[in-house]
């Protein structure tokens, strides 16, 4: 897919389809929609009084052969009142209607941002958004022949100054490989259980350490039993699918010995709940448990390919979680690779398990800060439902950061608490902490659970099970891919690193 900035008026472009934001409150004001109105013949003015175009948000509107023009359709997009501007992710808003007026198959596509109160952003948003839209059908398993995509040319519209060639340049480039990232992460998320099982998932990441810069180990289970990674391997003992524990490199830093920012993927490929076995309802929705771990993939390949100056490792912790003759049982104590030995309550708790060896793992390299993203608690889906991950942080410092990083990446966060008190219910007669607590602060005591497991290193981690895949009734379906953009992000905040 080509960028091409056009300094152009509106009406002189020359696109399949020409994708308009309007604002609710443009309509009776001068202004862009004025201007298409007057040009339209009243056509806008006829709309809004019977009541075919609000400017509502995620409300859409299409003028086939605009008269006057060359543009095949204009797609007036509704983006809400102007006073929302910054709370409204304009990149799911662009990716929905792409996908909804199927413009994913028009070859040329132009995007206008003029009257928005932050061009740049809104080019950014709707170049990602036109990006996600366009890759946004999860139909790879369907036989019957599918029209592909069909975008080969993006043309971003500019009236005047609002967005100047460096900026196009620099968009199309970190757009560019944030969307590809980002679509990949889908793709990878959305494989059934069936097909992405643990080794496959590290045979991805191989592709992608073989095709870019970054450096790769990938564990088999005899080497994760060296290391005494107990708690993850106790998980996998049920599954036939051997586990995985996948280390990536990314050196940016001048030199090697700098410390990394080290991030953590939850890669349970499929989540049965093992012999405390899920009920059958909406289970399918477990081959999705693995979004944490592509998410840190995804994100260490735009690392590399944005060449950030730092050292970053991921680290993907891969297993499957079924019940067998083999499984491990409520019950089962198991020491972690720190020497910490574990009850296991609830062997649908698996998340935290497999998290905490590679957290040992990770302490051990020094590093700046550790992230770790994993599709962990239904409590935290109850807590915040599916608009914001929940975020939990030892360092207010690390906190802030990761905060501005999800807000620069268009991603909703908000930060639960890790009050020492909800350490109390993780107390076992038997052994050092057990894997769950009691009924209530669920995602909390998920973290705490961690926490015990990460000393001193600035730690944040981010509980994705509400917002990895789009909810019911969404125009899209799957995997979001959340996290991604985030993760780069946070990982070239240089603020976050010794001097
Ligand atoms: N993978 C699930 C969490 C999950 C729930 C992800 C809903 C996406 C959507 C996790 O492994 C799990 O089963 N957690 C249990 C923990 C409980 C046993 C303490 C849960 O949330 O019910
Ligand atoms: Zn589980
Ligand atoms: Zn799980």
């Amino acid at each position: 897919m080509e960028v091409q900035l056009i300094h152009e008026k509106w009406s002189k472009v020359e696109c399949d389809a020409l994708l308009v934001p309007l604002f609710e409150d443009q309509l009776d004001s001068e202004g862009l929609a004025q201007e298409i109105n007057i040009s339209q013949d009243g056509l806008l003015s006829e709309l809004e009084q019977n009541g075919g175009w609000t400017g509502e948000q995620g409300e859409n509107t299409t003028i086939y052969r605009p008269r006057g023009t060359k543009i095949g359709r204009l797609i007036l997009i509704g983006a809400g009142p102007k006073n929302l501007y910054s709370e409204v992710d304009y990149r799911a808003l662009f990716m929905s209607v792409v996908v909804s007026t199927k413009a994913y198959r028009l070859p040329v596509l132009g995007i206008l941002s003029v009257g928005s109160p932050d061009p740049k952003r809104m080019a950014r948003c709707a170049l990602e958004g036109l990006m996600l839209g366009v890759a946004s059908t999860v139909d790879e398993y369907k036989t019957v022949e599918r029209p592909v995509a069909g975008v080969g040319q993006v043309l971003l519209v500019s009236e005047g100054s609002e967005v100047d060639a460096v900026t196009a340049s620099d968009l199309e480039r970190k757009a560019g490989v944030m969307a590809t990232a980002t679509n990949d992460a889908r793709r990878w998320t959305n494989e059934p259980g069936n097909i992405m099982s643990p080794s496959r998932l590290a045979d991805q990441a191989q592709k992608i350490a073989d095709s870019s810069s970054l450096d790769i180990e990938i564990w088999d289970e005899k080497r994760i039993e060296k290391a005494g990674m107990n708690t993850l391997l106790g998980v996998a003992r049920g599954s036939d699918e051997p586990a995985r524990f996948v280390i990536i490199r990314h050196q940016g830093a001048p030199s090697s010995d700098s410390p990394p920012g080290v991030l953590i993927g939850k890669g349970v490929t499929f989540d049965s709940g093992g012999i405390s076995i899920k009920p059958s309802l909406h289970m399918e929705e477990m081959r999705t448990d693995k979004a944490g771990a592509c998410a840190v993939l995804a994100a260490m390949q735009a690392i590399s390919r944005l060449q950030v100056p730092q050292n970053v490792v991921g680290l993907l912790a891969v297993v499957e979680n079924l019940p067998s003759g083999r499984a491990q049982r409520p019950g089962d104590v198991v020491r972690s690779m720190g020497g910490k030995t574990v009850e296991v309550i609830n062997t649908d708790a698996e998340g935290r398990l497999i998290l905490v060896d590679a957290i040992h793992y990770a302490r051990q390299l020094d590093p700046a800060f550790i992230i770790d993203i994993a599709t962990l608690t239904g409590a935290c889906v109850v807590a915040l439902g599916k608009v914001r991950a929940g975020i939990f942080c030892n360092a207010d410092r690390l906190c802030s950061a990761v905060q501005e990083a999800a807000s620069k990446a268009d991603e909703k966060v908000w930060p639960l608490p890790l009050d020492s008190e909800y350490r109390h219910d993780l107390r076992s007669y038997i052994a050092d902490i057990k894997n769950v607590g009691g009924r209530w602060g669920g995602a909390i005591t998920a973290a705490k659970f961690l926490e015990e497991f990460v000393g001193e290193i600035p730690w944040c981690h981010m509980d994705i099970a509400g917002v990895s895949l789009y909810p019911e009734g969404s125009v899209v379906k799957g995997a979001t891919g959340f996290g991604v953009r985030t993760l780069v992000e946070i990982v070239s905040d240089s603020s976050l690193y010794p001097e």
